[in-house]
């Protein structure tokens, strides 16, 4: 046992433990992250990302994608822009709703995205990088992050990354998520914790490292790469086990042993919950068997779990095949993978 990731400072605010709940479109709404604050052991949470249309056009108090509950403690929102928006009327409404931070999304690969020329098509892209970042500096005064990949080139990607570390630096950025990955592996490959060494040597910008992070072990049986970091970001594996934060901060954060015996039935219940109560029933729905595809990887069966839920036609179908499953005692599973989700 030994304590790392205890904390994290960013602009003179503290966060602990330095343990982040990672952005994911259709999993970290208002409901996903309100379940998540029942279990506790994170530093602060994520947003999915946010468009620039939709932050001006929304209620931000109401939408279930920027609204926050006391609960959830420290939240950042997640914002997807390629430059061109209107940057300033963004941020002028977003103070209404008081997140934490605001962290610009610079790794998103899928094509719609690259078509807005956002995500990874932003952080291709020095000039408007470059603007961008300095607009959202300029309007912004609280904690900035960025997140972000490798980059396009697994050969030259190191010379490139440079470049971005110091445009993070000269643009008052106050952390910098890396996902190492590049562009193109999608969410295959493995994630090249090899790397964030040699990224955390290259500035002196706090790194928050994330991927293929699944248990404390994993942390503890690689501590010479994990290390250099300043903090660490879970995704998928939070949607799988909404209580992995506790697990971490026991074992690899802090000195607590504060454990209680999981009820799977009751979480799923809690999450089909808090989703009904902020998104629209035909909303809803979908919300609810996407987080089902991650929890099914609980059980042993779990791909039955999976499919009587993706199949059902109705909450109420969702709902008693959900129930059906988990009532019948289920065999747990010890070896949880996310690959392929
Ligand atoms: C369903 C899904 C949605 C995601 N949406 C976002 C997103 O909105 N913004 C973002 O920066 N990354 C997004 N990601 C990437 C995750 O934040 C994270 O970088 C990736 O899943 C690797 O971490 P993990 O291995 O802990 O899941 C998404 C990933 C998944 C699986």
């Amino acid at each position: 046992m030994y304590n790392m990731f205890e904390s994290i400072t960013l602009k003179s605010s503290p966060i602990k433990p330095a343990l982040f709940l990672a952005p994911m479109t259709g999993i970290t709404h208002s409901a996903f992250r309100r379940l998540i604050s029942h279990f506790g052991g994170y530093g602060a949470l994520f947003t999915e990302m946010l468009s620039g249309a939709s932050l001006i056009h929304e209620n931000l108090s109401y939408s279930p994608f920027t609204k926050k509950r006391d609960c959830e403690g420290k939240v950042f929102y997640q914002l997807l822009l390629s430059g061109k928006e209107d940057i300033k009327a963004i941020l002028d409404r977003i103070p209404t709703t008081s997140p934490f931070g605001i962290d610009l999304n610079l790794g998103c690969p899928a094509p719609n995205i690259k078509k807005l020329k956002a995500g990874a098509a932003l952080f291709q892209d020095n000039k408007r990088l470059n603007k961008t970042l300095g607009v959202l500096r300029k309007n912004w005064a609280g904690i900035l992050t960025v997140k972000c990949r490798l980059g396009d080139d697994s050969k030259s990607w190191k010379y490139e990354f440079k470049e971005k570390l110091t445009q993070f630096e000269g643009n008052g950025v106050d952390a910098i998520i890396v996902h190492p990955r590049f562009t193109k592996d999608k969410l295959k490959r493995r994630a090249r914790w090899e790397h964030f060494a040699w990224i955390a040597e290259h500035t002196t910008l706090p790194i928050i490292g994330n991927g293929d992070i699944l248990t404390p072990k994993q942390l503890q049986d690689n501590r010479d790469l994990f290390s250099p970091l300043s903090g660490f970001m879970l995704g998928r594996i939070a949607s799988v086990k909404p209580w992995i934060f506790r697990e971490f901060d026991n074992e690899i954060c802090s000195d607590k042993s504060e454990t209680t015996p999981i009820n799977y039935t009751e979480v799923w219940e809690i999450l089909y919950k808090y989703t009904l109560e902020d998104f629209p029933p035909e909303k809803a729905i979908g919300r609810i068997k996407e987080f089902s595809t991650y929890y099914a990887r609980n059980f042993f069966f779990g791909h039955e779990l999976y499919s009587a839920v993706q199949g059902a036609k109705s909450l109420e179908m969702l709902y008693d095949s959900a129930m059906t499953f988990l009532n019948n005692n289920p065999k747990v599973s010890r070896n949880i993978s996310v690959a392929g989700i």
